[in-house]
């Protein structure tokens, strides 16, 4: 982000839609044997999938495509185009994956992320996400909510925020080979944030597993703030007292701030944030304050001027 001057729109997403839908209708038609067969009915089912709003926090706009979602990213564990991380994420491993809970807790975890996920139900969440550099999508997550999950570690009276830590293994992520960030990438949200309703722990979406460009196997998602709040493919949660260090802040301190909440009203000093560009479409479309979710979570701000925590 910091480094990259204009986002490189891969010639993929410059396909029309109807002219990829019908692509692929005529591959499942033509495609009886061979590698077609194999791959049109399933990405088809990708794009049906899920129907539409279905509670309360969906959004009921359309969906970004499955291939959208995962071929246009930024996870710099993989490199700093948007396609590297659907390039080069096949190494990585996100079975078995263990996760630490521990700081300002009654009670510590660390546990295999399958035992951390069994009490709960997981739900399907369709969210507007964008990102601090002028684009957006809608994606539909699977996961459970991060206060699910906090409840049950039981944070003490000290417990002010939540610090989130990526996994480091250079071996199986290129990206942590070289210094472009300070690695692990490491962010956090103020413990109200954490368990406002919204802040969900992803481990899918488009109800599969979550792809490894995606943040596999375990994501924050925080729609009201830019993307890079959501850090991925977590090992490690820690309840503190202080505000905690953020990478993107620790590397850019007048860009980006702890809050980095969506605001029309508060310009990147090199992006205005006005407006953004919905991946798939051609014109521009108004950013709503705090990414269309003022309703739910304005209360959180109350007080606080956003020019100055931004
Ligand atoms: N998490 C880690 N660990 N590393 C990253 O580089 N990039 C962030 C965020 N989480 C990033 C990360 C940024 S800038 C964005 S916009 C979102 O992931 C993109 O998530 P997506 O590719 O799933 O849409």
């Amino acid at each position: 982000m910091s480094r990259i001057q204009v986002p490189k729109i891969p010639s993929s997403e410059l396909t029309p839609e109807p002219l990829y839908y019908s692509r692929r209708t005529w591959l499942s038609l033509v495609g009886l044997s061979g590698i077609s067969a194999f791959i049109a009915p399933s990405a088809a089912a990708q794009d049906r999938w899920p129907q539409g709003k279905q509670g309360p926090y969906d959004t009921d706009e359309k969906p970004s495509t499955f291939r959208e979602i995962t071929t246009y990213n930024n996870f710099y564990e993989f490199g700093t185009d948007k396609s590297d991380p659907a390039a080069y994420s096949g190494d990585f491993k996100p079975k078995p994956w263990t996760v630490r809970i521990d700081g300002h807790v009654k009670k510590e975890a660390d546990v295999q992320l399958e035992d951390l996920l069994k009490p709960f139900a997981v739900e399907d969440r369709i969210y507007r996400m964008r990102c601090v550099e002028g684009w957006s999508m809608v994606i539909p997550w699977r996961g459970i909510p991060l206060a699910s999950i906090l409840k049950r570690v039981e944070p003490t009276s000290k417990a002010r925020y939540v610090a989130f830590q990526t996994v480091l293994r250079p071996e199986e992520m290129p990206g942590q080979r070289r210094r472009v960030l300070d690695w692990p990438y490491v962010e956090g949200l103020r413990l109200d944030e954490a368990l406002h309703p919204l802040t969900f722990m992803a481990t899918g979406l488009y109800g599969r597993d979550l792809p490894n460009q995606n943040g596999a196997p375990f994501r924050l998602v925080v729609p009201w703030k830019y993307g890079f709040k959501s850090i991925k493919s977590i090992v490690r949660m820690t309840l503190t007292a202080t505000e905690p260090p953020t990478t993107w802040n620790l590397s850019a301190p007048d860009e980006y701030g702890f809050y980095s909440n969506v605001n029309p009203e508060v310009d990147h000093p090199r992006w205005s944030q006005k407006t953004e560009r919905r991946i798939g479409e051609f014109g521009k479309r108004k950013t709503l304050m705090l990414n269309g979710y003022a309703g739910l979570v304005e209360g959180l701000y109350a007080g606080m001027d956003l020019k100055k925590h931004y």
